[in-house]
């Protein structure tokens, strides 16, 4: 009889922890049915076996229910016993009374010491959803791990920077998400504050900080994640301004320094050449000619890029000064077994600026697309646009530009090409910010490259306004 009812709590306490959060996370339904079953096959118990003794078994219902439902059911738990007693023998022992006053001032004491468990326990699943809450609000990404360093918590947008779920983040070791970052999780300086990464193909600074825990084991890492690729393109940007601003300093100031040794050297050697008779000195003469033609070339560039020509500004149509300046642009190319082709849309827009420097602008980069490609590759100019926009897209099938290079590209004297001055870009760069435009570079080793330039549709009403 003992055994069946002690294999009736082991099933009652298997039960409870099955439907564990449905009993807690419900008030009353549960716990109320919880309570008359226990009760009721405790009773059945108690009376069946008859033994005074075995009526002392009732205080485990009664422990139980104050401990999981309050001293409320406890009591009334208790009080059944009472009622059942006197029902069931038609009398109450002294000793009766005693067990049910106990069991009353135990249903007391073990509720309220529930009840004080329980508040603290929800205060701590408050703070809990409050924390979760409050980092959901920030923009950055947030994880917080603990010192074994096992994600506990992360918010939605460490989802959309690591291009994961929650459930594919949270309790996993916190080195399973940096593997896409750039730095290395095992190459991090310890006890680091702010770092920059790439992640994908954005940047990040990283800012790391350790919650003192009250033991070593219990101390909790912060990672927060702020996305700084904009930042950090303004920052290129402003460099490069800089950095140009500088050059056309320097441009501006040694130009002419330099342009008139420049004419007289190359007079005296056109001199000297016409009293030479040894072929060997001509050919030197010759030399020295081109190679001081080389040297006037990267200054005239570089006066350009410093004060570029004051052009008149007009109505420009971009398909006009493609179809131009075409048969130039394609011209040896063509020599060389490159494929050309042009796909002009007839309804882009026209925009306000310079046509000879936008004819200088798209030479440039024609020139640097044939210089990448080889026999077979194909340069394609496409024109398209919008009612805000007109954009040119100049496509290669090269050799692409390689991520670190791509980073350089727009810096003045950066170059790959021994015959190169490494101010091409840079001039075309001027003269597209020049016209309020915009240009963006995408390529791929061995596959080609890309260039998109955007120009803002001119609207007479915006240019009456001004
Ligand atoms: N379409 C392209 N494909 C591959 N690499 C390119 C392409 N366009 C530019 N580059 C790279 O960018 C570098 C810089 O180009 P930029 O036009 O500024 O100078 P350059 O062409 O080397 O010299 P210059 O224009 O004075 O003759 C090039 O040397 C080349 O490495
Ligand atoms: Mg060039």
């Amino acid at each position: 009889m003992l055994g069946s009812f002690f294999g009736f709590l082991l099933v009652n306490y298997l039960f409870l922890r099955a439907i564990e959060e449905k009993f807690y996370s419900d008030k009353y339904f549960f716990r109320s049915i919880y309570a008359v079953l226990l009760t009721f096959f405790t009773l059945i118990f108690c009376f069946v076996s008859n033994e005074q003794i075995h009526k002392l078994i009732y205080v485990i219902p009664v422990v139980l229910i104050s401990l999981t439902s309050g001293s409320a059911l406890g009591l009334i738990s208790a009080s059944i016993f009472g009622i059942s007693i006197v029902w069931y023998y038609k009398s109450i022992k002294i000793d009766d009374i005693t067990i049910i006053l106990c069991l009353a001032l135990l249903a007391w004491i073990v509720g309220q010491i529930s009840q004080i468990n329980f508040h603290y326990a929800l205060q701590l699943e408050n703070e809990k959803k409050f924390l979760k809450d409050l980092i959901e609000t920030f923009s950055e990404g947030i994880t917080i791990c603990n010192s074994l360093s096992y994600v506990l918590l992360c918010n939605k947008q460490i989802e959309q920077i690591f291009k994961l779920n929650k459930g594919e983040i949270m309790g996993k070791a916190e080195v399973l998400l940096w593997e896409q970052c750039s730095i290395p999780y095992h190459k991090w300086m310890p006890n680091f504050m702010n770092m920059e990464a790439q992640i994908g193909d954005k940047t990040f600074l990283i800012s790391r900080f350790t919650l003192k825990g009250p033991e070593e084991e219990e101390n909790c890492f912060v990672t927060v994640i702020n996305d700084i690729t904009e930042l950090h393109q303004q920052k290129n940007k402003m460099q490069r301004l800089v950095t140009l601003s500088a050059v056309g300093e320097l441009a501006a100031g040694a130009a002419h320094e330099i342009r008139n040794p420049l004419t007289t050297v190359r007079g005296f050697i056109q001199l000297m050449q016409a009293r030479w008779t040894d072929p060997k000195l001509t050919d030197l003469g010759q030399l020295a000619l081109e190679e001081l033609d080389r040297v006037n070339g990267i200054v005239t560039s570089m006066l350009q890029l410093a004060r570029p020509e004051q052009a008149e500004s007009k109505m420009l149509n971009i398909n006009g000064i493609v179809n131009e300046t075409w048969d130039l642009y394609t011209y040896s190319g063509m020599s060389k077994g490159i494929y050309y082709e042009k796909l002009l849309d007839e309804t882009v827009r026209p925009f306000r600026g310079s046509d000879k420097q936008i004819k200088q602008m798209l030479l440039n980069i024609m020139q640097n697309a044939e210089r990448a490609c080889s026999k077979g590759d194909t340069i394609s100019v496409r024109t398209y646009g919008d009612h805000k926009h007109t954009c040119i897209d100049i496509r290669d099938t090269g050799r692409g530009i390689s991520p670190e290079h791509m980073e350089k590209i727009l810096h003045p004297f950066f170059t790959t090409d021994p015959a190169g001055t490494g101010l091409g870009l840079a001039i075309c760069n001027r003269i597209i910010s020049d016209h309020n435009g915009t240009m963006k570079v995408t390529s791929e080793l061995g596959v080609g490259t890309t260039f998109t330039i955007v120009f803002q549709v001119h609207r007479p009403s915006l240019s009456l306004m001004a």
